[in-house]
């Protein structure tokens, strides 16, 4: 989604801003500016619809804008079509203030109304430029920045991360947030704000993440958080541990690409800390055996990709629990009244952890006595902050809009999270809790090898890319996991595609096979395979051009059947999608190659989805 950038410092701003901003491009955005401040040249500001390129080329790589005070942001349209009025920056009426704005001010109609009453024109469609107007009129009566930041903030509602600069402020740049992440970040050449740290890791890893209700004041050599009392506060330190080449292409072509075969690494990064000697070690997680005796229901809620990691945590904590595990979509969760008690433990899967509608979950499960875990890969992000626990996927940088190595690390966790709970409540047996531990352990390397042999699925991409419609089908785990499958096809290849359970097929989606359909076929889950068979034959007597996807053990039966198969290594059921899912996210990946998709930065799509 939209993204920000600001720079108080000693050199030229453009650059820094320009760069930033490239660094973000992966979040998804529809148009670009910039605003600038120089003590000859005041306020500069330039914006326009479209991909970064086009603001760069208008100001010859910021060569055009002098000042080094700045802000900098990429729009994802919500208020207004995207559009070079309705980019950002805004700017108040006299032309006195920038502005830009992510999130949502709910507020706004009634806001501009009042405004415009007062005889204040407005350019845009946006409710951001409310703000900026808002903070004009308030600064014209006042004649103090702050004093009109803190008037503003009070009359807004809704979520926002702000970047103001002032012509009448040569060196500060103040930021604000509510419900939408900003980080602050300390450099020898100055100081930065940016909604994600990607954007300056070029620069600093020295960062602070900024909490909700509080606003910053930088300037080339201080930056001063205050709370919505405008109290001082001491603000604790992160580094950030990962290098900037992790948010660079390395020689790939697409970030999804290299973000496919980064996934052993990712997972071995995950996994070791927390297995010693044979024995699950989960030291950021604290919940004893009579707590955990005592819950009764248990929840897992997310979004998207994420949402589909928990419907394999489904099958796989039950099986291993022996106790029903309920999984939901945060958008749905949050509005449906949900049984959360002190007795109920609610597990929040998210990447970013700055999703909309999975911190709207949390919060309410927090405010209904829940006990919260979160499951997230960006450290400091709004979830991880405000769940009771976290455990951190550690993939690193997921760059590409089609999650892959995140989705694949959340996996592996939660079937640790899944075995240590069943180890301590004392629901596996000691051999099985063995056998499927050792399977996780053996994940890294199976993938590697799995990579090296899947040729294949680029040729298969290449048969079948002009298909206009495709389904998935499977049983138990092989169901979850085309979920995940046809998510990944449809969202960047554009291709309309469905994942159904086998066994539900013919209760009317069958009706959809005709000659020459496309049916991926999941045969990898052993317990139901032979069911899962029987549902291939189905669709193969219908007509339906069928790819396979199963385990070496199973293959002959596969051939027979199927028109195209293609083999991942047999592994202990529990963590069989690990396995099965790399095809998947490499068809997918290919089929949209083939039909020349922006595979990276799919239409429509944001990275991190900070709205509802
Ligand atoms: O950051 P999150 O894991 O909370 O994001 C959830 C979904 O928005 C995300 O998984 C989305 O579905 C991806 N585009 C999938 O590739």
């Amino acid at each position: 989604m939209c993204g920000i950038i600001g720079f108080a410092g000693r050199d030229e701003a453009a650059p820094f801003l320009l760069d930033g901003l490239a660094r973000m491009e992966y979040r998804g955005y529809d148009s670009a500016g910039i605003a600038v401040r120089s003590e000859t040249l005041g306020l500069q500001v330039n914006k326009t619809k479209g991909r970064l390129q086009v603001l760069s080329d208008l100001i010859h790589g910021g060569a055009d804008m002098k000042g080094n005070l700045g802000i900098g942001h990429t729009r994802w349209a919500t208020h207004g079509e995207p559009n070079d009025i309705n980019a950002h920056p805004h700017v108040s009426e006299d032309g006195k203030i920038a502005l830009v704005h992510n999130g949502i001010i709910e507020n706004y109609a009634e806001i501009k109304e009042q405004l415009m009453k007062y005889g204040v024109k407005f350019q845009s469609e946006t409710d951001s430029e409310v703000v900026a107007q808002l903070l004009g009129y308030h600064y014209k009566e006042c004649g103090s920045m702050l004093e009109a930041v803190g008037r503003v903030l009070r009359r807004i509602e809704g979520a926002y991360a702000l970047g103001i600069i002032c012509a009448d402020y040569p060196n500060t740049l103040i930021a604000a947030r509510k419900d939408s992440p900003l980080v602050l970040g300390y450099s020898e050449k100055g100081n930065f704000i940016a909604s994600d740290v990607t954007a300056i890791i070029k620069h600093t890893r020295d960062v602070v993440y900024m909490d909700d209700g509080e606003i910053a004041i930088l300037t080339p050599d201080s930056i001063d958080v205050f709370d919505d009392e405008m109290n001082l506060q001491s603000k604790e330190h992160s580094v950030i541990d990962w290098d900037v080449s992790a948010a660079e292409k390395g020689g790939y072509p697409h970030f999804m690409l290299k973000e496919i075969y980064e996934q052993p690494e990712a997972i071995r990064k995950t996994l070791s800390p927390r297995i010693r000697e044979g024995k699950l070690v989960l030291d950021d997680f604290h919940m004893s055996k009579e707590y955990l005796q005592e819950i009764s229901r248990i929840f897992i809620v997310a979004c998207g990709s994420s949402y589909h990691v928990g419907m394999v945590s489904k099958y796989n904590w039950e099986r291993m629990l022996r106790r029903p595990v309920e999984v939901c979509l945060a958008s749905e969760f949050r509005y449906s009244d949900p049984l959360v008690d002190d007795k109920t433990l609610v597990i929040f899967i998210s990447q970013s952890g700055e999703t909309l509608d999975t911190m709207a979950a949390l919060r309410e499960s927090k405010r209904l006595g829940g006990r919260t875990l979160a499951i997230v890969n960006v450290v400091g992000s709004s979830i991880a902050r405000e769940a009771d626990d976290v455990l951190y996927t550690w993939a690193g940088p997921e760059i590409a809009v089609a999650t892959t190595k995140a989705y694949s690390t959340q996996l592996v966790l939660m079937d640790l999270i899944g075995l240590y709970l069943a180890d301590l409540l004392g629901t596996v047996s000691k051999e099985e809790y063995q056998t499927i531990l050792q399977a996780v352990e053996a994940l890294p390397e199976q993938m590697e090898a799995e990579l090296k042999g899947l040729e294949n699925v680029s040729y298969f991409a290449s048969r079948y890319f002009n298909h206009d419609s495709i389904f998935f089908i499977g049983r138990n785990l092989d169901y979850a996991m085309g979920l995940e499958g046809s998510l990944k096809l449809k969202e960047i290849s554009y291709i309309h595609s469905e994942a159904y359970a086998s066994g539900e097929l013919k209760h009317g989606t069958i009706s959809l096979i005709e000659p020459g359909t496309l049916v991926v076929a999941l045969g990898t889950y052993g317990p139901l395979f032979d069911k899962a068979m029987s549902n291939v034959v189905e669709v193969k007597a219908r007509g339906a051009e069928v790819l396979a996807l199963t385990v070496e053990e199973q293959l002959e039966k596969m051939q027979k059947v199927a028109d195209s198969v293609v083999v991942v290594p047999g592994t202990h059921p529990v963590v069989q999608p690990s396995l099965g899912i790399l095809p998947l996210q490499l068809f997918a990946y290919y089929v949209a190659l083939q039909r020349g998709c922006d595979i990276d930065k799919p239409r429509n799509l944001a990275k991190s989805v900070t709205v509802e």
